[in-house]
């Protein structure tokens, strides 16, 4: 004999599975960083090179400019001292699992550097959510 009560709890129990699976399905399994670098143009083909080696899945490059604490003014460029304030700057945005994240920030610090000034700087974000436009693969699966 079926029992009505027991039928709506089976029903709500059913619903709430499935609504905490879609949940997992937005979430991802784990953590997600952002590293954000800014490096001197001409070691863009090394720190490139670098990051492959650690096995980051993509990395978005821009054209940029900037100063750091010298203002711009101290610092050479080809040779040329610049008198103006913003230098050329090429700058790196690379989304990895947090397991990666380490490994990446010191591949782009060892392979960036120059020791002199300007050789510029890492920042390292949280990302919410990342999610691949053509699947709708989301966080470490959109990678
Ligand atoms: N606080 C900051 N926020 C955002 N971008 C920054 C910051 N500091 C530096 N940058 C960017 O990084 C580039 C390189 O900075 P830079 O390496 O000259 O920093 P610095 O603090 O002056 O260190 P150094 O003394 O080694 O030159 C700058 O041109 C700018 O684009
Ligand atoms: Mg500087």
């Amino acid at each position: 004999m079926s029992n009505p009560f027991a039928d709506a709890l089976a029903r709500f129990l059913n619903c709430f599975e499935r609504a905490l699976a879609d949940c997992s399905s937005l979430t991802g399994t784990g953590p997600l960083k952002k590293i954000e670098a800014i490096i001197k143009p001409f070691k863009l083909d090394e720190v490139k090179d670098a990051l492959h080696e650690v096995g980051v899945s993509g990395i978005t490059v821009t054209e940029a400019k900037g100063f750091g604490r010298q203002k711009g003014h101290t610092e050479l460029y080809r040779g040329a001292e610049y008198v103006v304030d913003f230098l050329p700057k090429v700058k790196l945005e690379i989304v990895v699992p947090d397991t990666l994240a380490e490994a990446t920030v010191e591949a782009i610090a060892a392979s960036a550097q120059t020791g002199r000034i300007g050789d510029g700087k890492i920042f390292v974000s949280d990302i919410q959510t990342a999610i691949r436009i053509r699947t709708g693969e989301q966080d470490d699966a959109a990678l």
